[in-house]
């Protein structure tokens, strides 16, 4: 039952889980949206900000040489990270929100040359997107006088292959999916389906935000043009993502923040843009964060992907598991036993309540929409309780959850 973590010496890495919260020590279940930062990764930021802090790429100082190459140590080991090879570059974003701008409006908007999508063309997105997979392609469909499909999941929340085949078609120019749903923890068969995309012909896009902290993703092995991340999703700090791809996709983008940096040349009338990475990452960057990034990649690693999987796989379960064994409460798509997420609905208690008595007793979920309206809509579901986990939950915590659950339910009932 992924006991294999060193689940004591874990808590103590992580100094935020030891307090207590309305007089309760703290049980953190809100990991899909924010994962908590161990020790190890503050400390390599620390060790940065403390020692090798300024500008990169501008200076010939010995500072600025040490944080480009902190930077750049960064760069290489996220790659490391997610099977990049050759062929495939690494940009730093902001979170995966900017990594997934970055792609739906640099194929939009018209560069030096016109835009890469064009009128007639069509995108697919999947409806199990959280809205930052699906806003932007709403905006560049709009933009580019594209039209958005969209590869609609069943009742319970799975999408289908045959389904994407009928969408695909000659004009198909884009196709995005989610790599774990945030809302359900639905884990489509995203591999087979970037593969079906790519042989129709369009470009590819993954949401890996809600799988890159357990789950081991080799984009080598993947007909993926594009891949993005988060930090606070994997241990790391908040503020930082990654957008990763193939070098002639990444390319294809007409970069959004202009400025310095990011350019080859400027006169007063025009400017050639630099390479990539530098050609997406115009401003200042933040160094502090990609190394923290990076060196939370190291602690995922440290304690082995196949352990991390296995023990948040586990805790999803047995949360399950023992959230359907209580009366009146609905566990959203119960069959998606690889993710972390165990999202339910407890008839006509509303979730903002029951999130409400669960931090009465320390207990932190999300609730509400999880900024996934349409699938929640299409679900026939309104708000929803979330719970997920990370590496320092345990079978302890998922207990509590359902006797706080339970109890809360006696309250508002
Ligand atoms: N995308 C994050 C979540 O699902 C914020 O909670």
């Amino acid at each position: 039952m992924g006991e294999r973590l060193p689940l004591a010496a874990l808590t103590d890495s992580f100094p935020v889980l030891a307090q207590s919260i309305n007089g309760a020590p703290l049980v953190y279940l809100d990991n899909a949206a924010t994962t908590q930062m161990p020790l190890a990764v503050m400390a390599a930021m620390r060790e940065f900000e403390s020692r090798d802090r300024a500008n990169i790429h501008r200076g010939v100082h010995t500072l600025s040489q040490r944080a480009t190459d902190d930077f750049e140590a960064a760069r290489e080991r996220l790659k490391a990270y997610i099977g990049a090879g050759a062929q495939h570059e690494l940009v730093f974003t902001s979170g995966t929100t900017e990594a997934l701008n970055t792609i739906a409006q640099g194929l939009s908007l018209a560069g030096h040359g016109p835009a890469v999508l064009k009128t007639g063309d069509e995108i697919i997105v999947s409806g199990l997107e959280h809205h930052a997979n699906l806003v932007p392609w709403q905006l560049a469909a709009r933009r580019c006088g594209a039209t958005l499909r969209v590869l609609m999941p069943d009742a319970e929340g799975r999408l289908h292959i045959d389904a994407l085949e009928r969408l695909l078609g000659s004009r198909t120019r884009v196709f995005a999916v989610t790599a774990c749903a945030n809302a359900t923890g639905e884990r489509p068969p995203f591999e087979a389906m970037l593969a079906l995309a790519k042989q129709a012909g369009a470009l590819t896009v993954l949401d890996a935000a809600q799988a890159v902290s357990h789950e081991a993703l080799d984009i080598s092995a993947l007909e993926c043009d594009f891949v993005a991340f988060s930090g606070h999703k994997m241990y790391g700090p908040m503020g930082i993502g990654a957008l990763a791809g193939r070098r002639s996709a990444l390319d294809k983008l007409v970069p959004l923040r202009l400025g310095g940096d990011m350019v080859e040349w400027v006169t007063l009338e025009r400017a050639e843009f630099a390479g990539l990475p530098a050609r997406l990452e115009g401003g200042t960057p933040n160094v502090g964060g990609a190394v923290g990034m990076a060196a939370a990649a190291d602690f995922i690693d440290g304690l082995g992907r196949a352990a991390v999987d296995a023990h948040v796989t586990a805790l999803r379960a047995h949360a399950v598991k023992s959230l359907a064994a209580l009366g009146g409460v609905t566990v959203i798509a119960p069959h998606a036993e690889t993710s972390a997420i165990a999202a339910f609905v407890t008839g006509d208690v509303h979730p903002h309540d029951l999130g409400t008595l669960l931090d009465e007793r320390g207990i932190a979920v999300r609730t509400g929409h999880h900024c996934a309206q349409p699938l929640i809509d299409h679900l026939g579901l309104g708000p929803t309780t979330r719970a997920s986990f990370a590496v320092y939950n345990t079978h302890d915590d998922v207990e509590r959850l359902a006797a706080g659950v339970a109890r809360a339910l006696e309250v508002l009932r």
